[in-house]
């Protein structure tokens, strides 16, 4: 898969039910572990561009530390607002390694 990016080995993924903060090509992304199902997001926040690599997984959904607005993984979707979606990037975990189509 030529055009998906490493992001991190799967030893370095954020434990379940959290999230982390992975720097890769000079892009910030939010990697999230939703009871061990893997998103990766844009790190930016769609409302005010909190970081999303520093929240918390609630419900499933991945929240933003800021003001606490939360983001379904798969579609990037708001739950507060319809028409916030967070960039959420196709992506695939083998041979040890996550990785990304950014
Ligand atoms: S910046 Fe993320 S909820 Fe406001």
């Amino acid at each position: 898969m030529p055009d998906f990016v490493r992001i991190c080995s799967q030893s370095e993924l954020p434990a379940p039910g959290t999230v982390g903060e992975f720097t890769v090509a000079g892009r910030t992304l939010c990697v999230a572990n939703v009871d061990g199902a893997i998103a990766v997001l844009d790190n930016v926040c769609p409302h005010e561009e909190g970081p999303l690599g520093e929240g918390t997984i609630e419900d499933g959904r991945v929240v933003c530390p800021w003001h606490g607005y939360a983001y379904d993984p798969r579609t990037g979707q708001s739950a507060q607002d319809p028409d916030l979606t967070a960039t959420v990037f196709e992506s695939v975990t083998e041979n040890g390694e996550l990785r990304a189509k950014l």
